[in-house]
């Protein structure tokens, strides 16, 4: 355990702090310095905002992988590095110590290999949380190539659209997944969104349900053939810290997500720093993050940064509510969690089950519980604090983005004061700002801003992958010379900051981002449909829904309505995925505009959140009556 970066006390953060504005180049070259490089670096940082370009640690050489397995294998070689806890509580689970690990690790790097991939190719990775998962995201990184996972819940042409743009060669995938009480098709998806692809050369298929589904001959193999016979050693490729690690791709406020990309030196001091002291990981302790490895949470706190700190990381394949709502709280006590990290909306729909599903557990072995991916509401930061945490454990808020790699604004385990709903104090390393509507950054106590970063951190976004100008025009255009983060916030006296949410056109559905265009090109798609406008509303399970105004090509009657809003529910299912789909769907003969063209999602976010007292001066749009009559519809 690397504990020489962990703070101890609230002074030592302070003073951590400081050091790290007042000589960042040396705060993180003692942080990196922990850490085992082939080759050091020349030069800790290089960096502007106007390109952007930034460079961490340049020219030092290193694999993540020797840093997550090979480094922990003298002193942990027998210790648990994985729990994999299955969806059906009946099933054995399964678990590896770090030397299993490291061999699996090898020998699918060298099926890889065999399978004609090389350093710099893209592997698309569409698989459910199972161990394999997280193997082939390793093996990938232990080769070189640039691993891009895409969350199962992703329909065929989301997939699609995920693999073309990252060109990849490669994908690996399963039969199918295993979710509650249900069983998904995964390689059945994956099949529609290769019909018309010309990158992918080959798909390794994982056997997971014992399903026989259709295999591409000269396309498609079965995990188990790649595998056999290879060596359980594999020596890592050596790479530049600035090489990608991977990318992953998210919504932002235009149609099409991007590929956000992180690098192999940055994200691997970041992500391991940031769970030291978040969660104040000791030698012994089992840690488990709830989210999926298909989102940024799963990549930095279920496998890179708990594995780079040589700690047990349970991954969990099912959800809260099966085969009832005590599954997470049976799942603590089972394996003695120790540090425990969720989302709001896991937590909202666990406190509407009730007390008694938590009451037959003790969760006695919880030191510190997280909660992460959108604002968490006080009446459910209570709860988990009081019901989970027994009033002993402080409750960390973990804010941080995509783009961010790993956690910026938290509470550092029971070191740094809590206030429910304030994500808490940047780590030392991380510079917050706020920024008026000028762009001047806000002094004072207790006020509200845009945030923004002003100062490079590791594990910062380097690129959007091919396309560089988005990147720059998304992130650094706003305002110069400052990271945007599309957040608004809050500081309070003390400095602690209150995340309010998101001031673009993003919406945070359950933890899960969309762009209100990216849902809106979706909808567009129906021949029914001739324009839409999608907003994001209060919803007291999910944090937001989504409400869409659509105007179709011709009137749609009273007993057309259920039919219609079918339609374009699975158009959007087909597009992105279920989890997408606008829980709210009003016909409208037109939408609110001003007199360029411009939609007023102002005024329909009002009217989605049923407060309609203030719409403000209506009479400049180019047809003001279409407001009275969408109020008067409104759902
Ligand atoms: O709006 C913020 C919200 O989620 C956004 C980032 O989403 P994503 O890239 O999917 O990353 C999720 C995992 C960190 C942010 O711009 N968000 C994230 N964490 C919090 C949050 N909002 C409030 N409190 C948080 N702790």
């Amino acid at each position: 355990m690397m504990n020489k970066m962990q703070i101890k006390t609230l002074e030592e953060y302070h003073e951590k702090y400081a050091l790290s504005v007042s000589d960042p180049e040396y705060f993180w070259g003692e942080i990196a310095s922990e850490f085992q490089w082939v080759k050091k670096w020349d030069k800790v940082l290089e960096w502007n905002f106007t390109e952007p370009d930034v460079k961490w640690f340049q020219g030092a050489q290193l694999n993540i992988t020797e840093n997550m397995l090979d480094r922990h294998l003298e002193k942990r070689g027998n210790k648990l590095a994985l729990i994999w806890e299955p969806n059906d509580p009946k099933q054995r689970f399964v678990r590896y110590t770090y030397r299993e690990l490291y061999e699996q690790v090898c020998v699918f790097a060298n099926a890889l290999k065999a399978q004609g991939v090389e350093k710099g190719d893209r592997v698309c990775i569409y698989m459910p949380m199972i161990p394999e998962l997280a193997i082939s995201m390793m093996a990938c990184a232990r080769i070189g190539a640039i691993h891009s996972v895409i969350f199962a819940g992703f329909s065929a042409n989301a997939l699609s659209d995920r693999i073309e743009d990252a060109q990849a060669k490669l994908v690996i995938t399963t039969d199918g997944l295993n979710r509650g009480p249900k069983q998904i098709p995964l390689k059945r998806v994956l099949d529609e969104a290769l019909e018309n692809n010309t990158c992918v050369e080959k798909v390794i298929v994982y056997d997971c349900l014992g399903w026989f589904p259709y295999m591409k001959e000269g396309r498609d193999i079965w995990w188990a053939d790649v595998v056999a016979g290879q060596e359980k050693k594999c020596k890592p490729e050596v790479m530049n810290s600035e090489d990608s690690l991977f990318i992953l791709y998210t919504s932002g406020s235009t149609g099409k997500p991007k590929g956000v990309v992180h690098t192999c030196g940055g994200y691997m001091v970041y992500t391991t720093y940031s769970f030291q002291n978040v969660y104040q990981y000791q030698e012994s302790d089992v840690f488990w993050c709830t989210a999926d490895v298909g989102w940024i949470t799963g990549h930095s706190y279920i496998v890179y940064g708990p594995l780079l700190s040589g700690a047990t990381t349970v991954m969990f394949e099912g959800i809260p509510t099966y085969p009832d709502a005590g599954r997470f709280w049976q799942i603590i006590d089972k394996y003695g969690v120790n540090q425990f990290l969720t989302a709001p909306t896991a937590i909202r729909s666990l406190m509407a089950c009730g007390e008694d599903h938590v009451l037959s557990y003790s969760l006695d072995s919880l030191k510190v519980i997280g909660t992460v991916g959108e604002p968490i509401n006080e009446e459910a930061w209570k709860w988990y604090y009081q019901h989970i945490g027994k009033g002993r454990c402080p409750v960390v808020d973990n804010w941080w983005q995509t783009e961010t790699g790993g956690i910026m604004i938290s509470g550092i385990g029971n070191i740094s004061p809590m206030k429910p709903t304030f994500a808490g104090y940047p780590l030392p390393g991380i510079q917050p700002v706020l920024l008026n509507q000028e762009g001047k950054e806000i002094g004072g106590p207790d006020e509200e801003g845009y945030l923004c970063i002003k100062f490079p951190w590791p594990s910062i976004l380097r690129t959007t992958y091919g396309d560089h100008e988005r990147c720059r025009i998304n992130y650094f255009s706003h305002y110069d010379g400052y990271y945007f983060t599309g957040d608004g916030a809050k500081r309070d006296e003390n400095g602690m900051y209150r995340i309010i949410g998101r001031i673009d056109d993003v919406i945070n559905v359950s933890g899960h981002r969309f762009g209100t265009a990216e849902i809106e090109n979706a909808i567009n798609t129906s021949n029914l449909v001739v324009e839409s406008a999608v907003v994001g509303y209060p919803h007291p399970v999910k944090g937001q829904s989504i409400y869409a105004f659509v105007v179709c090509d011709h009137e749609i009657s009273e007993e057309n309505r259920d039919f219609t809003r079918g339609e374009i529910i699975e158009t959007v299912a087909a597009e992105i995925g279920k989890i997408a789909v606008p829980e709210k769907i009003q016909f409208v003969s037109g939408l609110p505009k001003t007199r360029s063209g411009k939609i007023m999602r102002r005024i329909l976010r009002k009217i989605a959140e049923g407060d309609i007292s203030n719409l403000g001066d209506t009479s400049t749009l180019l047809d003001p009556l279409v407001v009275d009559e969408i109020v008067e519809n409104a759902l």
